[in-house]
């Protein structure tokens, strides 16, 4: 069931340390934004939309490719990076189930590990929101399983479990078919699913550990065994894989989603 407040708390996980994600984690998925710009064929003229866009940085590299960019984001920290970040472009604090622009408004939406299992009547939004023949493209988490760089998401898995079964839902869009029927069933065509280049890289476990603190789900674990736990199991796992001469470096599997609104 559709809570329209739960939009407002997700800035006391998502928000508290938005100077550490957007310098310490989100430029770790500069890949990503630039496969899937390059896969929509981002460029001059587009007006794009970017859902979730965290502290802003997919947005900054689109309209570096010449769109012209508006961005929403649940957490007013980090949507003060976004703003910092590209001046005068259209960044707003809100919820992407209830998105506050008119029908048909963008040329292209993307959204980056923002768009969920859990949360599907974002894409009847996106649907509305775009232009007929506008094209959307979507990441989420793959198959972490068999991802070699799943050991850097392993202390999400810290949260008590009631928030863990909640992450495992969110991440159930990335399986075989899903979103490419959920896709379908809000109306969009010509759905495609491509890999995503994804690897974070950190200096050391310490940084890594910083880094992966400044997200949502590490603060679902920091609330279930505290901030010292939280930060002894990050480094103790990152400090098993470092390399002598090289950056600590997790590939993750990651899924993006092509599709179109019919022309
Ligand atoms: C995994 S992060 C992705 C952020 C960014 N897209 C990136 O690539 O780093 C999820 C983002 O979703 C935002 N978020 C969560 N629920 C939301 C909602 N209902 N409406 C808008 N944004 C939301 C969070 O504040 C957070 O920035």
């Amino acid at each position: 069931m559709y809570d329209s407040t739960a939009w407002t708390l997700v800035d006391e996980g998502w928000g508290r340390r938005a100077v550490d994600f957007a310098t310490l984690s989100e430029p770790g998925n500069c890949r990503e934004y630039v496969a899937v710009h390059q896969h929509l064929g981002i460029g001059d003229g587009d007006r794009l939309l970017d859902i979730a866009c965290g502290a802003g940085l997919a947005l900054e590299l689109a309209a570096a490719r010449g769109a012209e960019i508006a961005g929403i984001d649940a957490s007013p920290r980090l949507v003060a990076v976004a703003r910092d970040r590209s001046p005068g472009a259209d960044i707003r604090v809100g919820d992407m189930h209830d998105l506050p622009w008119d029908d048909a408004s963008f040329d292209a939406v993307t959204s980056f590990r923002g768009v969920w299992g859990t949360t599907p009547i974002a894409l009847q939004e996106i649907h509305r929101v775009l232009k007929p023949g506008g094209r959307v493209g979507l990441t989420v988490w793959g198959h972490i399983k068999k991802s070699p760089g799943a050991w850097a998401l392993g202390p999400f898995r810290l949260a008590a479990p009631p928030k863990v079964d909640n992450q495992r839902d969110m991440v159930s869009l990335g399986r075989p078919g899903a979103g490419e029927e959920l896709l379908e069933k809000f109306g969009f065509t010509g759905v495609r699913r491509v890999t995503v280049p994804f690897a974070w890289e950190f200096a050391d476990p310490a940084t890594y550990a910083r880094a992966l603190a400044s997200t949502g789900p590490a603060y679902e674990a920091i609330q279930n065994i505290g901030e010292d736990a939280f930060a002894a199991a990050a480094i103790e796992a990152a400090t098993e894989r470092t390399r002598a001469g090289l950056p600590l470096r997790a590939s993750v599997d990651v899924v993006g989603y092509l599709a179109r609104k019919e022309a």
